[in-house]
């Protein structure tokens, strides 16, 4: 965490950092006194979280506030001041401080630090929210209007394509006719292919789905896709041994990887690394919350990685639109992208992108998992996790979590007892204590969190092990329990494999 403290005084900086070093891990400090170093800090923006006094000798906190929102508007900036005034800090929350903290009462200040940091995730992931709805809204409308028109230029195609053939079986090879007659052919040809395409975006092809292993259609577009590659472009492939099937189309699926490695290969003209990469992962309430109307469940994930020139915000708003292409005529159609996003539209997934200029691009591609495991095929090295056929109390809130814990325990040969907060967990531990080997409990639930639920069972019996899974990160609950003998830990959301690998390991 970088801190960035703008305060005359040394001793009142020094007495800042004090406080907020033993609340805060790997903490930097940005001390600032003078007008050249602000503006130099600023130009940098390098940092977290703003702490600003108010009575600064050549500029007030107010001032300071409003340059920095202009341009980090979602920055955490909190007041730390003497002079206690509450028309400043009126005046200062209607600038966008995110909290105000006296000087003589600083031990509330890691609170309000805290607190602003929060506020503003929660700001930052709302703003997130409403841009995909407004993106998923422009490409519904865009769909609309180019699947309308796609499928009737078909037709029209079908008939210029008709009438081309019954010309050609009209006329003799000599004949200058049929070389015409032949370029309409060929030339229908290729704007049927184009139709094609636009129908895809639009999500009107129609699919031939089965429940299908990503990893052996990755395989066979691999096969093909090496023959094409540069060799100054790498390719790697990390499979997931244990991938869950998807019900799909397996040449949609094709397409998609193709377009999305061939755009790779255009945006690394001078050599790089594609990795194509296949895991399980459970979105819980939190994780799915985080995209725009997904729902929380086991999906497949596909990245598709490559280390090229990235994309500015200009090209990552627009990159799925039929035709927007950045590349030279002739080379770019701009319709690699939109099919790509037809096509994970109509398997009912959803992508997310991550575009940096000069770093490289990321698509995530989620697929509803198909319950069951997928099926092995001789070519892929397995490396199954393994189970065990001890029983298991699972304490957990969310109904959804809680379902597929159950399935995929079972599934790994394990016995399950199920509970929904922690007062019914201890209760049903209460009853079998003595064939439960482990507890897995959510850290946050209603009635009785986690923690405590852990001290509880014990008291009654030390020797059960236990594993706490959250979506928060296991050091914001203070390191102490987590490191003690017999318990684990594990964020959501988590790879399913993750799960039963680290159920062995604190079951041994
Ligand atoms: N992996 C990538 N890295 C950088 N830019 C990309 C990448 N993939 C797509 N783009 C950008 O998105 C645009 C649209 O891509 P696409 O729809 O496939 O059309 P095309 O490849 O024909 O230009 C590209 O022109 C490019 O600017
Ligand atoms: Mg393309």
């Amino acid at each position: 965490m970088r801190f960035l403290i703008i305060d005359d005084s040394p001793y009142d900086r020094e007495l800042i950092i004090r406080k907020l070093q033993d609340e805060f891990r790997d903490t930097t400090f940005i001390e600032v006194s003078r007008q050249a170093d602000f503006e130099e800090a600023m130009a940098q923006g390098d940092f977290d979280v703003v702490l600003v006094d108010y009575g600064l000798k050549w500029t007030t906190g107010l001032d300071i506030l409003k340059k920095l929102r202009t341009r980090f508007p979602d920055l955490p900036v909190v007041m730390v001041t003497d002079t206690g005034n509450e028309e400043i800090a009126a005046e200062g929350m209607k600038a966008g401080l995110s909290d105000y903290a006296l000087k003589k009462h600083l031990q509330r200040l890691p609170f309000a630090v805290k607190e602003s940091l929060e506020k503003a995730r929660l700001r930052k992931e709302r703003k997130g929210l409403e841009e995909q709805v407004q993106q998923k809204q422009k490409m519904e409308s865009l769909g609309l209007l180019v699947g309308g028109i796609a499928h009737d230029f078909n037709n029209l195609l079908t008939g210029i394509t008709g009438y081309a053939q019954l010309g050609l079986s009209l006329v003799n090879q000599g004949d200058p006719l049929y070389e015409y007659l032949n370029h309409i052919r060929e030339t229908a040809k290729r704007a049927t292919i184009m139709t094609r395409q636009l129908l895809a975006f639009s999500r009107q092809q129609t699919l031939e789905p089965s429940d299908v292993n990503l990893n052996v259609v990755i395989a066979h577009v691999l096969d093909f896709l090496s023959k094409i590659l540069p060799e100054y472009i790498d390719l790697d492939f990390a499979p997931d041994p244990a991938l869950k099937s998807v019900t799909a189309d397996t040449i949609q699926i094709e397409q998609v990887v193709m377009n999305l490695c061939i755009n790779a290969r255009d945006a690394m003209p001078n050599g790089g690394k594609i990795l194509i990469k296949t895991q399980n992962v459970l979105l819980d309430e939190r994780g799915a919350g985080a995209y725009a109307g997904v729902q929380p469940g086991l999906y497949v994930l596909l990245t598709i990685a490559d280390t090229g020139m990235g994309m500015d915000e200009q090209v990552r708003e627009r990159m799925f639109e039929p035709f927007f292409t950045t590349k030279e005529p002739g080379t770019g159609t701009g319709l690699g992208l939109s099919m790509v996003h037809g096509i994970i539209a109509q398997h009912n997934g959803f992508l997310a992108v991550d575009s940096e200029m000069g770093k490289g691009t990321t698509f995530n591609i989620y697929f509803p998992a198909v319950d069951g495991v997928a099926v092995q095929t001789e070519t892929e090295e397995v490396h199954a996790v393994e189970g065990g056929t001890e029983t298991i109390l699972v304490v957990e809130d969310d109904p959804d979590v809680r379902t597929l814990m159950e399935a995929v325990l079972r599934e790994y040969g394990y016995t399950v007892i199920m509970a929904n907060d922690g007062e019914e967990g201890l209760r049903l531990f209460e009853q079998r204590a003595a064939s439960i080997a482990l507890v897995i409990a959510d850290l946050m639930m209603p009635k009785m969190k986690g923690r405590e639920l852990y001290e509880h069972i014990r008291q009654l019996r030390p020797t059960v092990r236990f594993l706490f899974v959250s979506g928060y990160q296991a050091t914001q609950f203070g390191q102490d329990f987590v490191l003690e003998k017999g318990v684990e830990f594990l964020e959501k959301p988590f790879d399913l494999d993750k799960l039963a690998e680290t159920i062995r390991k604190v079951l041994v």
